[in-house]
């Protein structure tokens, strides 16, 4: 891969700048009124991928945001790479917390990465990420080291639930036949102990409505008297957790599968420190289950969070009232074997069953997705592990992530294919949150990493 490397080396600020553009284009796939936009990234990827050279290159139509396919067939007999991305970003909400322009990114220097940082949303999730591996297969392409075939699959309707390509890859199976799934979505657990993502959780997400009085009421006339529902809400979510932090939803851990003594202790033996986590995000201490390390509270175990709760009076000065409604937003992260449509049931009928009398409960579920989890003896693995290990010469370690990506236990049950999540960023890049940033060191040791699996990949699959 020395011509490829030597490739990368002379055109790195080529690519930087060119990830730069993408970034501009503020492809929110929640929030319809950037679909041209959204629409506009798609074009500028396609317009990226046929640049490289690559055959077929598609902007494919679905009933939301469209999907961007190329690929580069050298030889059917060759093993194929199938790389999957997304372009599309969370909002940036909210607004006044960034130091700059979400859709307007700057390179700056930070602590974590004194070589500079890319802020924009989407830096790190996930277009940054993805575009590493346009870059990394151009890099091949031009030296002829390319020895697989490629496909790019590249999504724009991850972040609400991938609906539309969980469509697309039951319809498509010919198109995107392969032997093993690529991505780079995730992270390591920072630049100086990389690290293989092997598991994601599944996630259940619930909004709840609770309907007391059919109107706003005089909080002295009627205080006391009837139920309040923001009070019941409260109550009711308290209800959701026992005294050890576990779940208290009957049967929701029925399926959870316990990891033995032995993967727990070897997780363990991955760098942690209390205090640096605590300070990166100002706690004075963790909170979690009993009886399990932080490490595996945000990974093996399931967890109940309300991410959203609102009801009655919220503006200035005080207002005197006992609201009509409550709400909340509920999400559960899932390990393997949940499943989340048995988890979504289990939930519904037991925040319906603690209900009082007094008022009414309205449940809503929303998109979730499964847990997954990717064998570390594969050649999918040993092929990343190999690549990590020629760039950052260091041996990766493999931790399971307490993230979710739904379509990767898609990928697997659709078109039989495993996954080998190549992450570069780290949890310090804010994603999903004001001043987003990825670092132009991982920007470009991803692109350096990606053409070491392939080739590795492609000796293994002989
Ligand atoms: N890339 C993330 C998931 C991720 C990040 C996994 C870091 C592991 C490490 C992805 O874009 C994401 O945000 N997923 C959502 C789920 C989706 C259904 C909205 C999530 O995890 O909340
Ligand atoms: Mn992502
Ligand atoms: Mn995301």
């Amino acid at each position: 891969m020395e011509q490829t490397q030597a490739y990368i080396d002379s055109n790195k600020k080529r690519f930087l700048d060119e990830l730069m553009a993408i970034l501009k284009i503020p492809s929110i796939s929640a929030d319809s009124s950037f679909n041209d936009d959204v629409r506009k990234c798609a074009e500028a990827l396609s317009k990226s991928l046929t640049e490289i050279g690559l055959s077929n290159v598609e902007i494919y139509p679905t009933d939301g945001h469209p999907i961007v396919y190329g690929e580069k067939v050298i030889d059917p007999k060759l093993p194929t790479v199938l790389i999957y991305g997304h372009y599309d970003v969370q909002p940036a909400d909210p607004l006044d917390l960034w130091d700059s322009e979400p859709f307007n990114p700057i390179v700056r220097k930070t602590l974590l990465h004194p070589e500079g940082a890319i802020f924009a949303r989407g830096a790190c999730d996930d277009k940054g990420q993805m575009f590493m591996h346009i870059k990394a297969v151009e890099a091949m392409i031009a030296s002829g080291e390319l020895k697989c075939n490629v496909k790019f699959m590249i999504e724009g309707e991850e972040e609400v639930g991938s609906e539309n390509l969980a469509v697309f890859v039951k319809n498509e199976k010919e198109l995107l036949a392969a032997d093993i799934i690529l991505v780079s979505d995730t992270g390591m657990l920072s630049n100086e102990a990389p690290s293989i993502t092997t598991g994601l959780r599944g996630l259940s997400y619930i909004e709840v409505e609770l309907t007391g009085p059919n109107r706003d009421l005089h909080s002295g006339l009627y205080g006391g008297c009837v139920a309040n529902p923001i009070n019941i809400l409260c109550d009711m979510i308290s209800q959701l957790q026992n005294e050890d932090l576990s779940v208290a939803i009957p049967g929701f851990y029925d399926q959870v599968a316990d990891l033995s003594n032995e993967e727990r202790n070897e997780m363990s033996k991955a760098p942690f420190s209390h205090d640096s986590y605590c300070k990166s995000i100002d706690i004075n201490d963790t909170h979690g289950e009993k009886g399990y390390s932080t490490m595996e509270r945000g990974s093996i175990r399931p967890t109940l969070d309300v991410n959203g709760i609102w009801g009655g009076y919220t503006g200035e000065g005080a207002k005197t009232v006992i609201p009509s409604k409550a709400y909340a937003k509920i999400s559960m992260r899932l390990v393997p074997n949940q499943d989340p449509d048995e988890i979504t049931k289990l939930f519904c009928d037991h925040f319906i069953s603690i209900a009082p009398k007094g008022v009414r409960v309205k449940v809503t579920p929303h998109h979730g997705g499964e847990p997954a989890v990717t064998p570390v003896d594969s050649i999918g693995y040993r092929a990343a592990s190999y690549a990590y290990e020629k760039s950052f010469g260091k041996k990766p370690i493999p931790v399971r992530s307490g993230g979710s990506i739904p379509i990767v236990a898609m990928f697997e049950k659709e078109l039989g294919l495993k996954t080998v999540l190549m992450g570069f960023g780290l949890d310090s890049d804010a994603i999903h949150s004001p001043n987003e940033h990825y670092g132009v060191f991982n920007f470009y040791k991803g692109i350096e990493t990606i053409p070491y699996f392939f080739e590795s990949f492609s000796k293994l699959s002989k």
